[in-house]
This record gives structure tokens, sequence and C-alpha cells, in this order.
């Protein structure tokens, strides 16, 4: 059964914080004790490199680093180790894929498929790699309040389109974008789809066999892992034919001073540079963490406090709010007549932090008709409780309240 006090405790900057209410899990969540245990004890027992050390701390270090590759292959059920790789984040991930797949594979007049929902993480290395390709941006139109929908993927896809590079879920409207039908018709015309998993994967039950899709990137640090790691979901066929972004040691078979490389097999070859192992080894421990709770449970609380939020905030009048049927626990909004700053300095104010401003999400604004939201993004470890103060803080807002707040 989920818990949600049993797992507060499992948190220590919410014990830590009593007086904080922390609505900003989509741009990091907070770490549950394993995850820190893991990092420290990798420092206290085991600060040696891996897979370049013949000593048993080395070995050790080693099995632990490439346990976290067979606990990620369960956690988004990958075929084999041998589709993750490990990497610093959703960001590198998506890069390597746009760099290694997309300036190698495309070329002019070929279109990559992308929305307008995009974070900048996934569309900047897009726009990187057709200036470097002459292939061209082409975007999903969406609904009227920022939905991705099969019609509207459907009436867009053509022959010329051979990348389509989507977020799964947006990380300002919380909508779910359908990336199994996506998969389904984007590979009937032959292109390979790309996915941003980076608010996905906490938030969802993510299966990649049974989306099909052909890349997906997310990090730890938004699943209750450390920062600086992540994972970039590759088919092995794929990945296989793809030339590094990074050089280095650890992704070399041999080199030699004519300048001939011999990259290592996938996933090795993408792997470069002494990795972040204690992140790497902190994000197995969260994804542990994940499934012994259970993502269905998971799943099923975040769709709960998404409900009892929406139902909340529609009964307020002084805002505008975008998201209402946002599929995970996201709320983007404004108080009416208030800067989003201002407004989220008086929320912080009053113990709330939520994010303000565009989110990295930079041509969404077009769909949404404003620049500058505010968004409290929950997770596991919120409650019900606190979306009531939010709500009543919300009740009281002015703007002559929001001036000469500063923090
Ligand atoms: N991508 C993160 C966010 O949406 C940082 O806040």
């Amino acid at each position: 059964m989920f818990d949600v006090e049993k797992i507060r405790k499992d948190f220590p900057m919410i014990r830590n914080h009593p007086d904080i209410i922390y609505f900003d899990s989509a741009a990091t969540a907070y770490k549950p004790q394993a995850v820190i245990d893991a990092v420290v004890d990798f420092y206290n027992y085991r600060t040696v490199n891996v897979h370049r050390g013949d000593y048993p701390l080395s070995f050790e270090a080693s099995r632990l680093y490439e346990d976290t590759r067979t606990v990620m292959k369960k956690f988004i059920n990958a075929r084999s180790e041998k589709e993750i790789v490990l990497t610093y984040g959703a960001t590198s991930g998506l890069n390597i894929v746009a760099y290694c797949y997309g300036h190698e594979n495309l070329k002019e007049g070929d279109v990559v498929l992308t929305s307008y929902l995009e974070h900048a993480s996934d569309i900047l290395p897009w726009f990187k790699a057709c200036d470097k390709t002459g292939a061209k941006i082409e975007y999903v139109p969406l609904t009227e309040d920022g939905h991705l929908t099969v019609e509207n993927f459907e009436k867009a896809m053509h022959d010329g389109v051979k990348v389509v590079a989507l977020t799964f879920v947006s990380n300002v409207l919380g909508y779910e974008v359908p990336v199994k039908e996506i998969c389904r018709i984007a590979h009937s015309y032959g292109a390979v789809v790309a996915i941003d998993g980076a608010q996905a994967v906490p938030h969802a039950i993510v299966d990649v066999q049974d989306l099909d899709v052909d890349f997906l990137a997310f990090s730890s640090h938004k699943m209750c892992g450390p920062s600086g790691a992540g994972v970039l979901y590759g088919k092995y066929e794929l990945l296989e034919k793809m030339d590094s972004l990074l050089f280095g040691g650890g992704a070399n078979a041999r080199f030699d001073k004519e300048g001939n490389i011999i990259l290592k097999e996938a996933p090795y070859k993408f792997e470069a540079g002494t990795p972040n192992i204690e992140g790497t080894i902190g994000m197995k421990v969260a994804a542990e963490y994940l499934m012994n709770i259970g993502m269905e449970n998971i799943v099923a609380y975040d769709r709960e406090l998404q409900k009892y939020f929406s139902e909340k905030m529609l009964q307020l009048d002084n805002i505008d709010y975008y998201n209402p049927k946002a599929d995970v626990g996201l709320v983007t909004f404004n108080v009416k007549g208030i800067f989003a700053q201002d407004a989220a300095a008086y929320l912080a104010a009053n113990g709330i932090d939520v994010r303000s401003g565009n989110h990295c999400a930079k041509i969404l604004w077009n769909t949404i008709g404003a620049t500058e939201t505010l968004r409290a993004s929950l997770y596991l470890y919120n409650t019900k409780a606190e979306i009531d103060r939010f709500v009543e803080v919300l009740k009281d807002i002015t703007l002559e309240k929001c001036v000469g707040v500063y923090l």
C-alpha cells in the first residue's frame, strides 16, 4: 500500500526543511536516504576508478557501476544492457542522438518533425543537426490547449520525415504525448523516433519494447537520483552503427599515431572519460527505490494528486490555469495581473517553492499565450495537505502583497 507519510520519512530534505512545501520536482526531485547512503558509501569505501584498475576495489566499483546498467534495463524493460548508455543526464543523451545519429543520417531536404512543446535540450541539438546537414525542422500542430494528438501527428507525417524528436511529457503542461502510436506511424514511414523522457520516466510506466521507441533519454536527478547521471536507451542496431560524441579513455579499443581509432562496441563507445561513478550508482539505488514502492503505485498517487490539485485550482477566479487536464502532478498558471516571478517570490515567502519563467520551453508561448508562467510540480512525497496550503496562499495573493517581497 502507498503510504505517503512513510515515504516522507525517507527524504532528509523534508525533515530538514519542515517549513518548506517543495513543488519543484519537475526541476529536480528530492533524494531518499538510500540514494544519499549509496553516494556516501562510494566515497567512504570505494573511491577508485571503474574499468581501469586491476585490484579488488576497482573490480567492486566496476561491478556496482555495471549493475546500474542491469537495473536501468529492468526499469525501462530494454532488451539488453547493451542498449543502456550511461550518460550525464537527458541533455547529454539527446545530444548524442542528434549528433551521432542526426548529423550522420540526415541530408539536405530531410525533415526532423518536432513540436512547440519541446524543452531546449530536445530541440536545440536538432536545430544544430539541421544547420549542419541542410535538413529542416517541421512542427506537429498542437491543439488549442497544447495537446499533441495522434490525428495531428498523422497529418504532419510524410515521406520526407527522417527523425521524429518529441518529448514524452511536456515539462510545462504535463501532457503525455502518445508515443506508442507515434512510433507505429513514424516507423511505417521509415522514420526514427527519439524521445525526451526526462519528465515521463519518473512519473509513468515506461516500457521501451512495448513503445517500440528507437531512442529515449532521461535523467537520474528527476527520479530521486543524483544529478549529472542519466540514461540514453537506444535500439542496439542503431547504436551499433553510430559514431561517438565524446572521444577519450575508456571508449576506444585501440588507436595509433596515424590517428586510426577503433571504438569499443556500444554502449561503451559512448562513455569516454571517467564517468560520474557515484552518481550512476546512486541512480541505480533511486530506480530500485521507485521499483520497490512500485511504479504503478507512484503513478496512481501522482494522478490522484493531479486530480485533487486541478479541482482546487479550477475553483480560484484570480488565476489563469493552463493545464487542468495534465497527465502528471503538474500545475501551470499565472495569477491575473501579477508577473510570474513576483508571484513565485510571494509563494516562496510563504514557504512554497515553485518554478517561474519559461521553463526552457521558449516556443510554447505561441500556444499557451504566455511567455512566463508559474509551475507547481509534485512527486511521490507531496501531500493533499500541502496542496490545500498552496491554494490558501494563492487565494490571498495580491499585487500589493507581492511588492517588496525579497528573499
Ligand atoms: N528541465 C527542468 C525543468 O523543467 C530543469 O524545470
